[in-house]
């Protein structure tokens, strides 16, 4: 016997064919003396129906447990109108086996399979992933994966995009995250490390002439991870020679565009740009979620004259007064107040000052510093209305900026304006090109050291370091960064400048990037690219609650494969083979 069909396929087209099926048993419903049997494969399912008046078949159904194996060849027949499931698209027939096979058993599934709606715990889950893939709602996420993904690359492909694989056995590269590192067995005390990305090989790709790379890559982080971050996660990279930002944000908006398609999601007619600047102010966010409105105003110059001392102090040390305004929120509890201010001191407020506007005047344990009048341009300066809720940050940018970026997102989930089924994108672009990093106390790159300076800036490269913007940009979706990308440097004495303002040494620069420093000398193209997250692209566009839903194999929170049990323990010829030692059990290195 050889399949015919997929089960998920059979409808009225059918009718009266002998068919031959493959696929597991979904559920069996025993109507005494009939006995119904779902078929299952990747596809969907169909119902079997085994009558006692075909007794070698009715003995074999009467055998069959959920996820046997089967092998079945029989007629689809038309249901009865009044058996018709619409809610099955093979739903309007059954087929009437004549010849049953049991190709495998099973035993009774830990992951309840034909339950969708059962919530079952993730650690079961992954432990016996390949029975949660068989789950219907897994099939989608596999199958839009891949429909996404090939999408991606005939786009490329089309657009004259060579994939190339760089290699998993490297380097550090300099995306900033800690390393996942394997030990040379061949060089003792020297170890490789997996790629964070493929920044350095894509960039000495454009150096070879290649012009357009593009890589379906693996790529690996020892993060703390999150509802968006595995240590191993899948990036759509790509480099092209002789770009403008302009190039790289259309190809960018191209494939995505060929990707909503595959996915039946709707594409944008344009995507929507702010700068770093504008985001920050505006929403509080460099991933600002513009599903809903809800801005950020400065209300420095309605606060300028009042009274009350956590204000003026922040204005006279170069801070704003800035705040957001809750439609509806006048009747905000006091519990709830407690809330958002927790938020904000947890977010690194000095504190939030509130004003609820009613009929009957303004309640605010801050009212008393504050004249009618001013009251008065607050409101005005805030758009509230009556009934509405402002609340106000007094500090510098930096640290009111994320603080009412965070109540902006909160109040957007209380106020429930999140609409489930909006998608909304944003680039943003003009990134500083530095930060300045508290702990390490030096500056760092924002993107990674070999982003190229807007060439207006670079006058002011060592005088204002921080006020140099980047040639480079973000995608952001929902609130989530998608991806981002640069124009990158590619003169060895700007490189350098950047490597000295960052106080990497020439000897740590050449120690470390060396090869590539080295490889600009030889007539290295003007170039640029992006990386989008394809886990996180896939997670939004499947409505999924994390990139776990739409990984084959993901690791747990803890970085941990349960079906595996991975990471492992090895043993000591291995680690002898490796020149490592372990420290005693229960003694500290
Ligand atoms: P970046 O570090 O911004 O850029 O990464 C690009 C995109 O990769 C995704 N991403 C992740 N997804 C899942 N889990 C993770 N741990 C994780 N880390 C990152 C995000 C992110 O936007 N080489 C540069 C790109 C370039 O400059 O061309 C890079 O890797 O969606
Ligand atoms: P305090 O002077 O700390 O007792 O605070 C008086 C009020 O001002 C309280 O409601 C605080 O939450 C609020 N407040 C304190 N610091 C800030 C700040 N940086 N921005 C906004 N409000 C603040």
């Amino acid at each position: 016997m050889r399949r015919t069909h997929y089960c998920g396929e059979l409808g009225l087209q059918q009718v009266g064919d002998e068919v031959v099926l493959n696929g597991w048993v979904h559920r069996r419903r025993d109507h005494g003396g009939v006995i119904f049997v779902d078929l299952r494969d990747r596809s969907g399912w169909v119902q079997l129906v085994f009558n006692p008046d075909r007794p070698e078949a009715f003995r074999v159904a009467d055998t069959l447990r959920s996820e046997y194996v089967l092998e079945v060849r029989g007629r689809v027949v038309e249901r009865a109108p009044e058996l018709v499931n619409p809610k099955i698209p093979t739903g309007a027939v059954e087929v009437v086996p004549r010849e049953v096979t049991v190709l495998a058993q099973a035993e009774p599934s830990p992951v309840p399979v034909a339950e969708e709606d059962e919530e079952v715990d993730e650690v079961v889950r992954l432990r016996y992933r390949y029975l949660d893939l068989r789950r219907p709602a897994m099939v989608e996420r596999l199958a839009l994966r891949h429909r996404v993904t090939q999408a991606i690359r005939r786009y490329l492909d089309d657009q004259g995009f060579w994939e190339v694989e760089t290699p998993m056995l490297t380097r550090s590269t300099p995306e900033g995250a800690r390393d996942f590192l394997v030990p040379s067995r061949v060089t003792p005390g020297r170890f490789y490390a997996l790629p964070q990305s493929p920044q350095l090989f894509k960039q000495l790709l454009m150096v070879a002439g290649v012009d357009r790379y593009y890589q379906i890559a693996r790529c690996f982080r020892d993060e703390d991870l999150r509802a968006d971050r595995q240590p191993e996660f899948t990036q759509v990279d790509l480099e092209m020679s002789f770009p403008d930002p302009e190039d790289v944000m259309a190809v960018t908006e191209g494939l995505l565009g060929e990707a909503l398609r595959s996915a039946g999601a709707p594409v944008p007619p344009y995507i929507p740009r702010l700068t770093w600047a504008e985001a920050m102010e505006r929403f509080g966010s460099d991933k600002p979620d513009l599903r809903f409105a809800l801005e950020i105003r400065d209300l420095s110059a309605a606060v300028a004259d009042c009274s009350f001392g956590v204000f003026r102090t922040a204005l006279e040390r170069g801070g704003r007064v800035r705040g957001i305004t809750a439609p509806g929120l006048a009747g905000a509890t006091r519990r709830e107040l407690e809330e958002l201010t927790e938020l904000a001191t947890a977010a690194g407020a000095g504190g939030l000052a509130w004003l609820a506007f009613g009929p009957e005047g303004v309640r605010s344990p801050v009212a008393k510093f504050f004249t009618p009048e001013q009251l008065e341009r607050l409101r005005e300066g805030s758009r509230a209305n009556s009934g509405d809720l402002l609340l106000l940050v007094a500090d510098r940018d930096q640290v009111a900026s994320p603080v009412l970026g965070r109540l902006r997102g909160e109040l957007a989930r209380r106020l429930e304006l999140v609409p489930s089924d909006a998608m909304a994108f944003v680039w943003v672009t003009d990134f500083p090109l530095l930060e300045y990093d508290q702990e390490e106390r030096r500056l760092v790159a924002m993107h990674h050291p070999f982003t190229a300076p807007r060439e207006e800036d670079l006058a002011r490269l060592e005088t204002e370091p921080l006020a140099v913007r980047a040639r480079a940009y973000d995608l952001v979706l929902n609130g989530v960064e998608l991806g981002g990308g640069s124009i990158r440097i590619h003169r060895p004495d700007l490189q350098r400048r950047i490597f000295a303002l960052i106080g990497m040494s020439p000897a740590e620069a050449a120690d470390k990037f060396g090869f590539l420093l080295e490889a600009f000398r030889h007539g290295a193209p003007p170039h640029g690219g992006i990386a989008l997250g394809l886990d996180r692209l896939v997670m939004l566009l499947g409505k999924a609650a994390s990139i776990r839903e739409v990984i084959a194999f993901p690791k747990t929170a803890r970085g941990n494969c349960p079906l595996t049990e991975a990471p492992a323990v090895v043993s000591q010829a291995q680690l002898r083979e490796l020149h490592l030692k372990l420290p005693e059990p229960g003694r500290r290195s």
